[in-house]
This record gives structure tokens, sequence and C-alpha cells, in this order.
């Protein structure tokens, strides 16, 4: 026999409906009142907290126990649901409280380092460290609910198209995504090596050669790479391969999961399909290839407007084949010198070399440049730009590249400053033909690839690998949500010939191809079938369904941006026979 009260409701499920019957309850003391001989307990459970009255008119021997009570002990009770002299419309309990009969102390605590439920005025390294208590706070029980929600729905809908889970290795040959690796040392093979996976990307793409046709596994990804808000070492994916795909099949699966999602997660209906945008008409509009399309302050084209100005700055975009690429933002002539020093240091973080400002007043322009610029070019301007009096014109002019990148960061600064950004709604987009390289390396003159070796090109722009390779489109593309890139895919290369050509455009050699993917390259000869796939970042999808622009808020126990877990900490130094072991030594740093 149990020797407590067995549980017979949740403590944030009772309600008036429940006054006059008895329950029993199991949980943790969030509070406690002492009233001068009452006391009063609210009972924390996964699901809220109700009232317990402790009274010595009710059952006096019960009071020397419940004056124990403090926070965080475990306790079991029993006892008659009551109606509240005093409701509390705040709480879904808060008509009722309990008497309690029964107490049954289950476990006691020490005094808890921070008090549970006000997570938000309480240091992140000290929740960090706790996280086990951090983690009993509403909020971090609603998101990993939630997050369990997604993968159901997520199991559901593959399972439902067809794909099969499948896991794949954590100790692995190096994988391609482009970040450093965290590597595991053999002791059976001194000297070598395993890597963790950054993405179990090859691996997907066997399973495609063993004809599983289509594949789905929410996979955990290990990258050593410098963190952000939106970055873990540890990570999850969705990951996903399908064959005989065009990108339209795997765009479509993707955004039909979507839709299930915020369906059953959020109860809202996506308009199916999703914007398509190309790469390039991102970086034009919006100076992002992860665009955020919920407001406004376009970027506008310039060049053709100023063609004939005197104004160094801009002659020498004119002169450099750049561009002057500029945002309206509207009433942004009240900001002060300050303000505008903050916005030029923005704009120099992104590669700016300066910021021109334009203060548009009622007859005429102020700022840095508006001396240099005649009455044509400033009405032009402020025509081209939608501009009145109040507003300021920020322009940059530099590489086409950069002009657009630093415009783009400005955009996203002005509208967090000024608070433009409407939360309450989910912009989802498709960001497709992406180029196939970013750049030519200045020291070896070849183009460095924009994604993983494997990523397939337009077949209509074959004809300019050799010529002019920055022109050459992927078969890539992003799925891109309110301004976070979510996920990323390509239709991949399957046959040797042309994996051969990539190889050898981006300067990878053939021995050195053979010894980092051989093993693909030999799987590809026996019969690929053409595929393609994607992979939404999980932990990514979770804060934008829980509404949260921290990353670490939606894993249960996650790294500091040092990549340290403050709880159990990792890393550590590990002992001299464990080292000996691995036939490795220690080199200190000096
Ligand atoms: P990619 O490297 O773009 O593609 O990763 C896909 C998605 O994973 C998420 N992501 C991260 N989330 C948290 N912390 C990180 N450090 C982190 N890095 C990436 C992002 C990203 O969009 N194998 C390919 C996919 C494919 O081609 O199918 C890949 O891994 O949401």
């Amino acid at each position: 026999m149990r020797p407590y009260p067995a549980r017979t409701q949740y403590a944030g499920k009772i309600t008036a409906g429940h006054i006059g019957t008895v329950v029993a309850l199991n949980g943790w003391v969030a509070t406690r009142r002492d009233l001068g001989g009452l006391i009063f307990i609210d009972l924390r459970d996964h699901t809220g907290i109700v009232q317990l009255v402790f009274s010595p008119q009710y059952l006096p021997e019960l009071m020397e126990r419940a004056s124990e009570l403090r926070s965080e002990f475990v306790i079991a009770v029993s006892g008659h649901v009551r109606r509240r002299e005093n409701p509390n419309h705040h709480l879904p309990t808060g008509e009722i409280e309990i008497y309690v009969d029964e107490l049954v102390i289950l476990n006691r605590s020490d005094v808890p380092p921070f008090e549970i439920g006000h997570r938000e005025t309480i240091n992140e390294e000290l929740r960090l460290k706790y996280r086990y208590l951090d983690l009993r706070d509403p909020e971090l029980q609603r998101i990993m609910r939630l997050r369990n929600q997604v993968y159901q729905v997520t199991h559901h809908y593959f399972s439902e198209q067809g794909f099969v889970e499948i896991e794949t290795p954590m100790l692995v040959r190096s994988t391609p995504e482009g970040a450093r690796d965290y590597i595991v040392p053999s002791r059976v093979h001194p000297g070598s090596v395993y890597a963790l996976p950054q993405s179990p990307q090859i691996y997907k793409q066997l399973l495609m050669v063993a004809g599983f046709d289509r594949y789905m596994q929410i996979a955990k990804c290990m990258r050593d790479e410098d963190l952000r808000a939106d970055r873990q070492p540890e990570f999850t994916q969705l990951d996903l391969e399908m064959s005989f795909v065009e990108q339209e099949d795997v765009l479509q699966m993707v955004e039909g999961y979507l839709a299930r999602l915020w369906k059953e997660v959020k109860g809202v209906e996506l308009p199916l399909p999703l914007r398509r945008m190309t790469y390039r008409e991102a970086m034009s509009r919006f100076g992002s290839d992860k665009p955020d399309t919920r407001f406004g302050l376009e970027l506008q084209e310039l060049n053709d407007l100023v063609s004939d100005t005197e104004f160094a700055v801009f002659r020498s975009a004119l002169e450099s084949n750049g561009s002057i690429t500029g945002i309206n933002f509207v009433g942004g002539a009240s900001y002060s010198r300050k303000q505008i020093d903050e916005l030029t240091e923005h704009a120099k973080r992104y590669g700016a070399k300066g910021l021109v400002w334009l203060k548009v007043t009622s007859d005429d322009m102020e700022g840095s440049a508006a001396k240099f610029l005649s009455q044509t070019h400033k009405a032009a301007l402020k025509e081209r730009m939608g501009a009145a009096a109040g507003d300021m014109l920020l322009i940059v002019a530099d590489a086409w590249n950069t002009a657009h990148t630093v415009c783009g960061a400005l955009r996203l600064e002005v509208a967090r400053r000024e608070k433009m950004i409407p939360k309450h709604i989910d912009d989802l987009l498709y960001i497709v033909d992406f180029p196939m390289f970013e750049s030519i390396d200045p020291e070896t003159g070849m183009p460095v690839p924009a994604h993983h070796p494997f990523t397939s090109y337009k077949r209509e722009d074959e004809h300019m690998l050799e010529s002019t390779p920055l022109a050459v489109r992927a078969n890539a593309y992003d799925l891109v949500i309110n301004g976070y890139e979510l996920a990323s895919g390509s239709i991949r290369i399957h046959d040797r010939d042309t994996q051969a050509k990539v190889f050898k455009l981006i300067g990878l050699d053939e021995e050195e191809a053979r010894k980092k993917f051989g093993f693909l390259l030999d799987a590809f000869r026996y019969g690929a079938p053409p595929h393609g796939g994607m992979a939404p970042g999980i932990d990514r999808l979770i804060m934008i369904l829980a509404g949260t622009d921290n990353i670490r808020d939606v894993v249960a126990f996650p790294k500091t941006m040092r990549a340290s877990s403050l709880m159990d900490e990792a890393p550590s130094p590990v002992a001299d026979d464990q080292l000996k072991v691995l036939g490795l030594q220690i080199r200190q740093s000096s």
C-alpha cells in the first residue's frame, strides 16, 4: 500500500465543480503563508497551483506538521474542496480552496537558491546551475510540453507521408557542414578520432542509395562554432531526405508539415503555398537572405538617380560598379547626433565605411552629405524613397553585397529600436535560387562553395560554371520565419561525373575528395537515385512557436554562450590515466 494519499486530481484542474468532494493531491510547496494560526499553502504540480488551508478550527492536530512546511517540500494531501471566501480571479483554481484532512511530508527541501515562478528576475547563470529548479517554472514546463507536442505532430505527419525514421551514428567520420568538429579520440585506434556529426547529411544520402525513398530523423547535431542567441553547440534537426524529387516536391512536403504544426500547436491556419522569394530579390529588397518581411523599410537602389553626382562617396561607388542603397527611416529626423552615431557604428560593424544620413525638412535636407547634393538629386531621392518632412534617409555606397547587407542590418536595427515589428504575426517564406558559390578565394582563385559540396546547380546555369561561377544558382533553398533561418536544404548531386566536376571546380582534388567522402562517391557508383531534402532546426522552430528569442529557453539542459554546462560543469578536465588509455597528452598552451 502506498503510505500517502494517492493523487485523485492535478492541482491546476480543480474547479468549483469539485466543491463538496474529497480530493488527494501530490506536489510541491510553492508558497506558504502563516496568518496567525491559519496556514495557507499553494501546492504546485505541472498543471498549476491550488490553495490548501490548515485551520486549528478544522483539524488542530495537523497544525504542528503543517507549520514545518517550507518552499519546495514534497507533500501528499487529501482534503475537502470548499468555495473561497475571497476568490482570486487571476488563478484558474481561484474560486476554491482545500481544507486538508491528511498531510504527508514526502521529502524536505533545502532553502532553494531562488524562488520558482519569477525566472525573469533571476540571473540566468544561477538558473542554469540549478536547471532542475528552473525547469519547475510554469513557463519552462509549458515550453518543454510544447516541444513534446511538436515531436508528436512531426512523427504523425511524416509517418502518414510514408517517411521511415532511421537513426544514424553519433561516432562518425567528419561531416561536411562547414563548422569545426567535436572529436572523440579512439582507444582502440590510438591517434585516430571519430567526429560527432554536424548533421546526418551523408548518411541520409546513403539511405536514399539504399532505397528507403523517404527518410526522417529527429537528429542531434554537434558543431563547434561561435555561439549566438539562436545557436547551441548541440542542437536538434528534423532531418529529411526524399528520392525521385524536385525542389518543389520538398518545399510542398515541408510546408504541409508547417501548416499542420501551426494548426495543431497554435490553432492558426497557414495560407499555403508559402511565398517563394529568390535570393536576389531578398537581398535587393531586404538586404538579407533571411528577411523579416513583417514590416516595410525596404531598401531602394539609388544609382540611377545620382549618376552625375560630384559627391565623392557616391562617385567612387558608381565608378567601381558598386551600389548606392538606402532606406527611408520614417520619422527618423527626430534622431539626435548620438543616436545617428550609434546607427553609423552599427553600419560599420556590418562592413560599411560610413553612413550617409539626410534629414528631410519641409523645404530641404540636413545632414552629413546635404551640401554635396543638388536640389534635383535631393528631390529625386525624396521621391524614390517616398520621404516627407520629418523622415531621415540612411544611405550606404559600397560594393553591391556590402551596401545591401549593411542597409539590411540598419533596417532591422531601426525596426527594433522603433518597435516596428508586429510580433503577433508569423511570417514564413522560402528563399530559393541561392548562389552556388559565395565568393572567389583570393589566394587560390577557386570559387568557395556556399553550401555543402553535394548541392546541385541549376542545369540552365551550367555554361557559367567556369566563366562566371558567382552567377551560377544552386538548387538550394531555405525556410525563413520571422527573420530566422529555420531550415536549409537542396537537391543533391547524384551522379559521379557531376560530383567530380564540382569537387574539381572548388579545388578539392580527387585524392582529398576520396579521403573525405570516398564512401559516398563509392555508393554513387551503385545506382544512386535523384534525391534531395531539407533540415528544419527544431530548437529554432520551438523558439518561434513558444515566442522566445533565447534558444536556451527551449532546450532542457542547454549550454552557455561559452559552450559550458553550468550544472554538471562540462567540459571538465580529464584525468591523466584516462588520457593515457587514449594515448593522448595535453599540451599546456603558453
Ligand atoms: P544547415 O547547416 O543549414 O543544413 O542546418 C539546418 C538548420 O539547422 C539549424 N541550425 C542550428 N540550430 C541551433 N544551433 C546551431 N548551432 C545550428 N546550426 C544549424 C538551423 C538551420 O537552418 N545537412 C543540411 C541540411 C540539408 O541540406 O538537408 C544542414 O545541416 O535552423
